[in-house]
């Protein structure tokens, strides 16, 4: 393995890692995936705390990050941001100073990415983006993970993202784009990704050899896929818009029909959690071809190797 140093780094958006750095982690990652299995300790991160910020819900990564942190030797904190004084308008460089010198790590979910961005700047400590309105890294490394340990490899699969081209569409699309993979999304007008981001990836593309393609048909991303993705319609904060969104996306559902005209190793993933019969139909998604609960677990193993790797 390449030895790089991230202690210190902060882990705000997939493409401000190299892919050396993503690597190190997906290895680690596999590593103490083994030793949990093995009972083996790894205690990486003895008396280290790490603050988790939560403006929005969550089951897997506040689970994840929590139980992570405990293998690790460490302690997690739950900070509901309507609990801390940024609620009621403290600012975001006082409450990073603060934190800073209390805590080891901090996690954030939030709504813009210019708060953890600015919350990243003013802390002297590591900041984890645990999901923005833009982004989730913290999910595209499991995906990603969940790819190789299902597949084998990276180079030459090809990963057709369906549905919204939302934050979790972004990450994917950059972690596949720098690893080598062949990406495709379809999306209804109107829906499709960031093109600042689109720009990330098919940079990362270039220097991978993976591609990066766009579309609106469904059935032709599907077609010879290895990897069929989705997420929801409707993402937190967007609750308004849900009548309109279940119209427009009606044709990107990951039913069986388009599990068909996959590849014949094809696995599918959803970030979770999942609408049935919206993204995505119960049979799918407790299907053959699923690998959606081994990603949902690879949250746990990647977290704990990417606070391993970055908190000091
Ligand atoms: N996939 C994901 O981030 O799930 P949660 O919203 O439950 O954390
Ligand atoms: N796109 C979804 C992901 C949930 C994990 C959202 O932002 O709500």
């Amino acid at each position: 393995m390449i030895a790089v140093a991230l202690k210190g780094r902060d882990f705000l958006r997939v493409n401000d890692w190299a892919s050396d750095e993503l690597l190190f982690v997906l290895e680690l990652a596999d590593r103490l995936k083994a030793r949990q299995r093995e009972h083996i300790d790894h205690r990486h991160l003895e008396g280290r705390t790490l603050g988790m910020i939560f403006q929005k819900p969550s089951t897997r990564t506040r689970v994840s990050f929590e139980v992570g942190m405990f293998h690790l030797g460490g302690t997690a904190l739950y900070l509901a941001a309507g609990d801390l004084q940024l609620g009621r308008g403290e600012t975001i460089k006082d409450t990073a100073r603060v934190l800073s010198r209390y805590l080891d790590g901090i996690m954030i979910r939030t709504f813009a990415q210019s708060d953890v961005d600015e919350l990243a700047a003013q802390a002297d400590i590591p900041v984890i983006n645990g999901l923005t309105d833009q982004f989730h890294p913290c999910q595209a490394l499991a995906d990603v993970m969940t790819i190789r340990e299902r597949l084998g490899e990276f180079d030459g699969v090809r990963v057709a993202y369906l549905g919204d081209g939302n934050n979790v569409c972004h990450s994917l699309m950059v972690a596949c784009a720098k690893l080598g993979m062949d990406f495709v999304a379809a999306t209804p007008e109107g829906y499709g990704p960031d093109e600042n981001v689109v720009g990330w990836a098919r940079e990362a593309a270039e220097a991978s050899g993976g591609s990066v393609e766009l579309g609106h048909d469904p059935r032709a991303a599907a077609q010879g896929a290895d990897v069929l993705y989705t997420d929801v319609w409707t993402s937190m904060g967007q609750e308004e818009e849900r009548d309109r969104r279940l119209r427009d996306l009606e044709a990107y559902r990951i039913d069986d029909a388009l599990v068909a005209l996959a590849s014949e190793r094809a696995i599918v993933l959803h970030c979770l959690p999942a609408h049935y019969g919206e993204e995505i139909t119960e049979e799918v998604l407790y299907g053959p071809r699923s690998a959606v609960w081994d990603q949902a677990e690879n949250r746990l193993h990647s977290q704990k190797a990417l606070m391993a790797s970055v908190i000091r």
